[in-house]
């Protein structure tokens, strides 16, 4: 769903002040001219640094002073507005340290007063450890102690530190006004005087589990020795880095193995299920969501960033329902961010809602228009241009997904190499890394798509910034899409594809006006270095339809970005064109399905008219989890409300 911060306090750097550049533009007709005088002046004495701008974008200079500006020929400056994030994941994790009586957490901020709940975390009676709080204490002035002495021995010690010397305290972080900011973790040692021990902060979590290998990841407070052990075999960290991203491989399909991750004198033991060996056809199931982002009711429906609350409950419900694995396609979180730390706290947010049944279970994801970082420029009387992050490499919404999730990393490079590229020896576009990959789990395969890559909020306003559109998947993503369904449908051991993307290919309500349909509008499109790319949005939704057409094993496609759920099968008989369309329609000869799960979370849509309202089936705007039961050929789906678990929909699909 698309939202502005503009509540959001904006400060406009004071490298430049906006009188100085009205100064300049006055006396020179436009500040491109000002900045050609001073070019040469710029190579005698290097200003402060401006990042490089790509060169996908246009219409963006950089003052000698550093300060990025947009100005498109003839038209007004707009400056680009720093938005200090609120919060950073530094921050908030409260620098924990041992005190006499227990730990002290300073949150970096003296303007900041709330409340620090804690308790202690049990690991020996539950396979899913989580604190049970027990007491709280006022932050005052940005800081507060636990004193560990007084709150949690004797009746309360259900982890008997007081005998070992060591245990774990969850805290939870809440601001003046009940909002939840962080759920942070500490390992202490000591009988009083007390340290902090090397402490697991996040994980471990499961990923990309095949029939032969896994990764598990984590984080620790800091690099410490540390392994993984999987039977009788054990997996080093890699020296001198907090966070590991470990690959267990050689292992036996279809078999659950338990690991343990070792680190500090300390030790966890999770387990996961390897994948079945391919084809083999074993009835299985996996879960479907999107769009978890904070919802409205306050607690931990809005936890900075994602609503815990539902979170939580479709990961119960997935382990619940014997899950293989589950896709979670974007929309993650609130996000909009202004910097890669504001992101990051967010996402880390989402990963403490998933932590406790993600020990087990591997949690597939892609991005959201939500999930974006972006540069805003804004001016006076003129709307504001907001476009993807750069330097792209480091700070692009895309660059923080990939450094934030663990993904499969066989999809596209990036979308250099396309038509408009601009410098064909030169990677111009951020990475497609972690966030489009297709996996396997048996007979069935999953295609994750992003379709806000590249994300420019405001490109279909002003197309002159150069960007991609919210819905539109690109020329070179598109053809990875074509090569891989190609092998799929040549692979005997694959029986169903998934396509799985943020925006619905036929928007249902909520995201009528954008998503794959602009009301029918063609003329919206990604614009690289301020050109207009050849297809318009419908022509593109027209080539996606015309790759499911002639790959008969995608079965559905699966969306979100509307609250909702609700399901289609598309046909001939559907009609999905726009009233007056001129250009080539394609035929739908083969039937599929469009199930749309948008209700991880996010505040809900109802629903909207459009030309295929007549096939839209079982919309609710209830929170809801989609559960694929895949038994050999056929495959059914149920929808289960993770809250009630009250079942909202089901059907057979193949
Ligand atoms: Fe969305």
């Amino acid at each position: 769903m698309m939202t502005t911060r503009s509540s959001r306090r904006v400060l406009v750097s004071a490298a430049v002040p906006l009188g100085v550049v009205a100064l300049f533009v006055t006396a020179f007709g436009s500040y491109r001219a000002f900045a050609a005088t001073q070019a040469q002046a710029a190579v005698q004495s290097p200003a402060p640094a401006a990042p490089a701008i790509p060169r996908v974008y246009a219409n963006i200079t950089a003052t000698p002073q550093g300060q990025l500006i947009f100005q498109p020929e003839g038209r007004p400056v707009l400056i680009e507005a720093v938005r200090p994030p609120v919060w950073t994941l530094a921050q908030v994790r409260g620098n924990p340290r041992g005190t006499a009586d227990g730990i002290a957490l300073d949150f970096g901020r003296p303007d900041f007063n709330g409340t620090l709940v804690f308790g202690l975390l049990p690991y020996a009676d539950t396979r899913y450890p989580q604190p049970v709080y027990r007491a709280s204490v006022p932050i005052s002035g940005g800081k507060a102690e636990i004193n560990i002495k007084t709150s949690i021995t004797e009746r309360y010690d259900m982890v008997g530190w007081a005998k070992a010397g060591s245990g774990v305290l969850g805290y939870r972080v809440i601001s003046q006004t009940g909002g939840m900011i962080y759920d942070g973790r500490v390992r202490f040692k000591g009988l009083g005087p007390f340290e902090v021990a090397v402490t697991m902060i996040e994980g471990p979590f499961v990923a990309n589990v095949t029939p032969t290998q896994a990764v598990i990841w984590f984080q620790l407070d800091r690099p410490a020795l540390c392994s993984l052990v999987v039977g009788t075999r054990t997996v080093p960290c890699r020296e001198g880095e907090a966070r590991q991203e470990l690959t267990i491989d050689k292992l036996q399909p279809g078999t659950d193995y338990a690991y343990r991750v070792q680190y500090g004198g300390n030790e966890e033991a999770y387990g996961f299920r390897t994948a079945p060996a391919p084809g083999s056809r074993k009835p299985f199931v996996f879960a479907y969501a999107s769009d978890s982002r904070g919802g409205q009711g306050g607690g931990e429906r809005a936890f900075s960033g994602p609503n815990a609350y539902i979170i939580r409950r479709l990961m119960a419900v997935a382990m619940d329902r014997k899950a293989a694995f589950m896709q979670f396609t974007g929309d993650l979180v609130g996000g909009y961010a202004s910097s890669p730390d504001a992101l990051a706290f967010e996402l880390a947010n989402w990963r403490r809602a998933i932590e406790p049944q993600a020990h087990w279970l591997p949690v597939y994801t892609t991005m959201g228009n939500h999930d974006s970082i972006q540069r805003e420029f804004s001016g006076e009387a003129v709307p504001p241009i907001r476009i993807d992050r750069f330097p792209f490499e480091t700070e692009s919404a895309e660059a923080i997904f990939a450094r934030e999730m663990v993904n499969p990393e066989n999809g596209p490079a990036s979308e250099d190499g396309a038509a408009l590229d601009p410098d064909p020896n030169a990677i111009d576009f951020p990475s497609y890394r972690r966030n489009v990959y297709w996996y396997q789990h048996d007979n069935t395969a999953m295609v994750v798509l992003n379709s806000d890559y590249w994300f420019a909020p405001t490109i279909a306003q002003t197309p002159r910034s150069g960007g991609n559109l919210h819905g539109y998947l690109m020329d070179q993503q598109m053809a990875w899409l074509d090569r891989t369904l190609t092998a799929l449908e040549r692979n005997i051991l694959v029986d169903h594809v998934f396509l799985t993307t943020h925006t619905p290919v036929f928007p249902n309500g909520g995201h009528v006006g954008d998503a794959m349909w602009y009301r029918g509008n063609n003329a919206p499109r990604p614009t690289i270095a301020g050109t207009p790319v050849a297809k318009g949005i419908i022509e593109r939704r027209d080539d996606l339809l015309t790759l499911i057409q002639s790959h008969p094993k995608v079965l559905a496609v699966l969306t979100g970005d509307e609250h909702n759920y609700n399901r289609m099968r598309l046909d001939e008989m559907v009609p999905i064109y726009p009233e007056g369309w001129d250009k080539p329609r394609v035929p739908l000869k083969r039937p599929f399905f469009q199930v749309n799960n948008g209700a991880a979370g996010a505040p809900y849509y109802a629903q909207d008219v459009t030309p295929w309202s007549a096939a839209v089936r079982g919309f609710s705007t209830q929170h809801a989890i989609c559960l694929f039961y895949v038994e050999g050929l056929k495959v059914r789906l149920e929808t289960v409300n993770p809250e009630t678990l009250e079942v909202l929909d089901r059907v057979v699909l193949r």
